[in-house]
C-alpha cells in the first residue's frame, strides 16, 4: 500500500509536502458537478453509488488534492433513523419529525447500516478500487449534537431555540435522543471503516453555539462515546467543529488523531491550546478564495507558517468551500500549498 502523505500527517509522521484537501470539495462550485446535479436531485446522487463515486472523483482530478472525501451528507443516517428528509433549493435540509417528548425519541430507530444505507458502503467499495494507489478515502459522519440540532429544529437554524429549550427543560429526553444518535453513528462509521474508509472525519458544525460548560455537559460525552467505540485498526479520526476556539480545551481531551479548526483561531494559537500530541487541520477562511490568486498565495503562506507550530499540519479551509467559488482559485490554493509547503 502506498504510504499517503495525508495519512502520514494524520499520524504525525514526517511528510515531504504539507497535504491538502478541501471540505465540500465535491460540490456546486464545480461545473462538472452541476452537470450531474442538473439531471439528479441531491439525495438521488447520495443514494446511487455510481453517481456518488463519480462526483467524489471529480475534485481529485481537477484540484490534485491529497485525499478524497466520500460524497454523501451528514443527514443520510438521520433519515435512516426514521426522520423524513428533503432538500429544497436555497433552503437547505428540511426534516419532518418533531421531538416533543420521550415517545418521539422512542419512535426513532437505531438503523443497521447494511440494511438501510447499503449505498454508502457500496460507494466506498467502488472508490477504493478506483483510487487504489492514488489517494486515500475519507469517510465521515455528523456528531450527535449537530445531528440532534437538525432533528429538533427541523432544519438549519439561526438561534436554536427548540434545541436549547429541549436541552434545558427536558434533559432526559435530550439525552435519550443523543444516546440513540450516538449508537447510530457508531454503527454507521464502523460499517464505513469495514467497507474501506481509510480515515474518518466527524463533523460537529453547531458545537460552537454552546458555552464551553454546556458543550462539556451535553455534547462532549456523546462525541467521546462515538470516537471511543470505533473499530479503528489504524484508521485516523479527524474531529471538526465550527467556531471551536473556546471549545479546544475540551476537544483536546478526546482520543482523536487530528483536530480540524475553523478560520477564527490562528493555527499557532490553536497549537498552543491543543499541545503536541495531536495534528491540526485547517484553516484558511473560505472567503479568501474570492481574492485574486496572488493574494490567495499570501493567505496560504500565512496559514502554512502558523501551522508549523502544530505537531503536524494538514491544510484545508476552515469550513466548506462556498458554491460561488471559482474552481481555478481552488486549484491555485492547492498548487500554492504544494509549492510552499515543501519540507526541508
Ligand atoms: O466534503 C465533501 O465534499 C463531501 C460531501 C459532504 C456534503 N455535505 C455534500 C453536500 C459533506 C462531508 C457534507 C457534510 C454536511 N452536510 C455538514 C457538515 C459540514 C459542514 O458544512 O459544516 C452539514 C451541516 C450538512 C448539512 C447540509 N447538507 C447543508 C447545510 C447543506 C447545504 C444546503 C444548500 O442548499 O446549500 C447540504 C447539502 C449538500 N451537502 C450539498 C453538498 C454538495 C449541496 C447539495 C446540492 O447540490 O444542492
Amino acid at each position: 500500500m502506498t504510504d499517503y502523505r495525508f495519512l502520514r500527517a494524520c499520524r504525525r509522521e514526517p511528510v515531504d509536502v504539507t497535504p491538502v484537501w478541501i471540505m465540500r470539495q465535491a460540490g456546486r462550485y464545480l461545473p462538472e458537478y452541476q452537470k450531474i446535479r442538473g439531471k439528479n436531485s441531491f439525495l438521488t446522487m447520495c443514494k446511487r453509488p455510481e453517481l456518488a463515486a463519480e462526483v467524489t472523483i471529480q475534485p481529485i482530478e481537477r484540484l490534485g488534492v491529497d485525499a478524497a472525501i466520500l460524497f454523501s451528507d451528514i443527514l443520510i443516517p438521520v433519515e435512516a433513523m426514521g426522520v423524513p428528509l428533503e432538500f429544497h433549493e436555497g433552503k437547505g435540509p428540511i426534516l419532518g419529525k418533531e421531538i416533543r417528548g420521550q415517545a418521539d425519541v422512542d419512535a426513532l430507530a437505531v438503523p443497521d447500516p447494511a440494511d438501510k444505507v447499503p449505498f454508502v458502503m457500496e460507494a466506498i467499495r467502488i472508490l477504493r478500487k478506483a483510487f487504489e494507489g492514488k489517494v486515500p478515502l475519507i469517510g465521515f459522519s455528523g456528531l450527535p449534537f449537530t445531528l440532534a440540532s437538525y432533528i429538533v429544529e427541523g432544519g438549519t437554524s439561526r438561534n436554536f431555540i427548540k434545541l436549547k429549550t429541549l436541552m434545558y427543560q427536558a434533559p432526559d429526553v435530550f439525552r435519550a435522543l443523543m444516546g440513540k444518535i450516538a449508537k447510530t453513528v457508531v454503527a454507521y462509521l464502523n460499517a464505513q471503516i469495514e467497507a474501506g474508509a481509510q480515515a474518518i472525519q466527524v463533523f460537529d458544525t453547531w458545537a460552537g453555539i454552546l458555552t464551553p460548560r454546556d458543550y462539556e455537559t451535553y455534547a462532549l460525552p456523546y462525541t467521546r462515546e462515538v470516537v471511543g467505540s470505533l473499530r479503528r485498526d489504524g484508521v485516523p479520526v479527524i474531529h471538526y467543529a465550527n467556531d471551536c476556539a473556546m471549545l479546544l480545551p475540551a476537544i483536546r481531551t478526546l482520543p482523536v488523531d487530528v483536530i480540524a479548526v475553523d478560520w477564527r483561531i490562528p493555527l499557532d494559537r490553536a497549537a498552543a491550546e491543543v499541545g503536541q500530541n495531536v495534528a491540526l487541520q485547517g484553516n484558511m477562511d473560505p472567503t479568501m478564495l474570492f481574492l485574486p490568486p496572488g493574494q490567495i498565495e499570501e493567505c496560504v503562506r500565512d496559514v502554512l507558517r502558523r501551522g508549523q507550530s502544530a505537531a503536524s499540519h494538514i491544510f484545508n479551509l476552515g469550513h466548506g468551500i462556498l458554491p460561488p467559488t471559482n474552481p481555478e482559485h481552488a486549484v491555485a490554493m492547492v498548487e500554492a500549498v504544494h509549492r510552499l509547503g515543501r519540507k526541508g
